[in-house]
């Protein structure tokens, strides 16, 4: 077995894992650490400097340092310090030091490489982050869309059961966005049956939050320091005060209080996590309805969705799950090392069948070489066996024309399943129970009977299929009782 390295290149991180010749997998370290910030800074000597360098200069010349280089992937190109550096250059720099530290692991260059990105990027975004993996020397990199990544994780790695058929949604709670994706399992491996996901709301805009929050502390003249620095001491300021204010919102998801120091104010304040949820519920609120939405376009009725898997570090918040499980009215897998599933995830996904019980298809091949110029610009690259289906365009993000590859099956229709035609029989005859009653009473009773079956309105939104039939048989019994009183007063009278 040759080695291989999947990479997810993420907003705040970059996570990497390898599997050696023999098999083995692990995380690759970046200083120690399993994540590698993505963050970058543009040295006046022309160097970019990648992670913990990066944040560490930062504090020097904020303006030299993007902190959030995925964030700008339409952007073309960057203005950091007095340079213009192209967007593809930023993630060049980051694939480019994982490449080296895989390398160093190693000792050699990993056969296959696969890179994971956000499975609503189209072919433009998907081709910025191919070219800057070939730039950084990766010679055949392949790209998998994210939650493919994940659900392989869910199945392979935790071992969960989503026979042929059935989905894992999954729930990305990252740096810099939200996105949710419903991932079938089929024959030959995963596809992406329906994604969105929100384009503001990442663990940046919760920290964001906390700053607004924080602002009517202080006067306007003091905060504009504080955010808008000038001077060297001020922009040094800046970033430890923004670096504070997420390390306070991740401690909060592990104890009930955190001390955050406001620099220009000169003040230490108490934030607890009652507050910190008071103030973000509204936006995390956002979440659980897209999720439910990506289940509806799904097509896919609700007992073929095996679970929800919370990937992605914001995820941690405590207050996620919980409105999933209150929204949804299920509970949602959350692991530990939520921020390394995809990249592990990518390694077993890409992987030809074999001792993990996932069979994914082969991730997207390698682009062809750049155009030679005078020649026709290349064809584009061919979809996926997994992109997206009966995809709902999501308005960031076009999504690309529906794929036509003779080798994937054909999108199963969910037909109605049998607890819904109970149901439905159920109905029907307390209906004609109903207009027996309006032919047998007075005048009088008939909106008394009518009750039942208006009552049945707010059934409609039961999702599930037996309770659904539960609450049909209590109708048909109510409807029966109120039948046979009304009978009888009638015949009494
Ligand atoms: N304990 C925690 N509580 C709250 N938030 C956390 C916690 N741990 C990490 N985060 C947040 O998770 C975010 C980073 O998550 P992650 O590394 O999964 O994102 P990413 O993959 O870089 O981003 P994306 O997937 O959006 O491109 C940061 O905003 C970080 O503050
Ligand atoms: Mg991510």
């Amino acid at each position: 077995m040759s080695a291989s390295l999947g990479i997810d290149f993420g907003t705040s991180h970059t996570a990497a894992a390898l599997r050696r010749p023999d098999g083995r997998v692990e995380s690759v370290l970046f200083d120690g650490s399993p994540l590698l910030p993505s963050a970058v800074y543009a040295g006046d000597d022309g160097q970019v400097l990648v992670g913990r360098d990066a944040r560490d200069a930062a504090r020097t010349d904020p303006s030299r340092f993007e902190p959030h280089p995925k964030r700008r992937v339409d952007d073309g190109t960057v203005l950091l310090g007095e340079s213009e550096i192209a967007v593809g250059d930023l993630f060049t720099a980051v694939l480019a030091r994982v490449r080296s530290e895989s390398e160093r692991v190693l000792g050699a260059a990993p056969a296959d490489v696969v890179l994971t990105h956000p499975a609503a990027w189209g072919p433009t975004r998907r081709l910025v982050l191919q070219d800057a993996a070939r730039a950084a020397g990766f010679a055949n990199p392949a790209l998998l869309p994210e939650p493919v990544a994940a659900a392989a994780y869910y199945v392979a790695e935790l071992g969960h059961q989503v026979p042929v058929g059935s989905a894992v949604v999954v729930h990305d709670f990252g740096g810099g966005t939200f996105d949710a994706s419903v991932v079938r399992r089929t024959e030959t491996g995963f596809e992406v049956l329906a994604v969105d996901g929100i384009d503001d709301l990442g663990g940046v805009d919760i920290d964001n939050a906390v700053i607004g929050h924080l602002r009517h502390l202080g006067d306007d003249d003091q905060w504009q320091r504080l955010l808008t620095p000038r001077t060297a001491a001020e922009r040094r300021q800046w970033r430890g005060f923004h670096d504070d204010v997420r390390e306070a919102k991740e401690r909060l998801s592990r104890q009930s209080t955190a001390e955050l120091f406001i620099p220009v104010l000169d003040r230490e304040v108490h934030l607890t996590r009652d507050e910190l949820e008071t103030l973000t519920r509204p936006l995390l609120a956002r979440a659980p309805k897209v999720v439910e939405a990506v289940i509806r376009t799904s097509g896919l009725p609700d007992e073929a969705i095996a679970g929800i898997f919370l990937v992605g570090g914001a995820s941690r918040m405590p207050l996620v799950a919980t409105l999933i499980h209150r929204e949804l009215g299920r509970p949602a897998t959350v692991i530990d090392r939520l921020e390394q599933v995809v990249a592990h995830g990518a390694l077993l996904a890409a992987q030809a069948p074999g001792p993990v019980p996932v069979q994914a298809p082969a991730p997207i091949p390698a682009q062809t070489p750049a155009p030679v110029p005078g020649q026709a610009p290349p064809v584009a690259a061919p979809m996926p066996a997994y992109a997206p289906q009966p995809y709902q365009p999501s308005p960031r993000t076009p999504p690309p024309p529906p794929p036509q590859s003779p080798t994937r099956p054909a999108p199963e229709r969910a037909g109605m399943p049998a607890p819904l035609w109970v149901a439905a029989a159920l109905m029907g005859i307390q209906a004609l129970i109903w207009l027996w009653v309006l032919a047998i009473g007075p005048v009088r009773f008939w909106g008394v009977s009518a009750l039942p079956l208006l009552a049945a309105i707010p059934l409609l939104r039961v999702r599930r299929p037996w309770a659904l039939v539960a609450c049909a048989v209590l109708q048909v019994l109510g409807a029966l009782f109120i039948t046979v009183r009304l009978y009888h007063s009638v015949s009494m009278s």
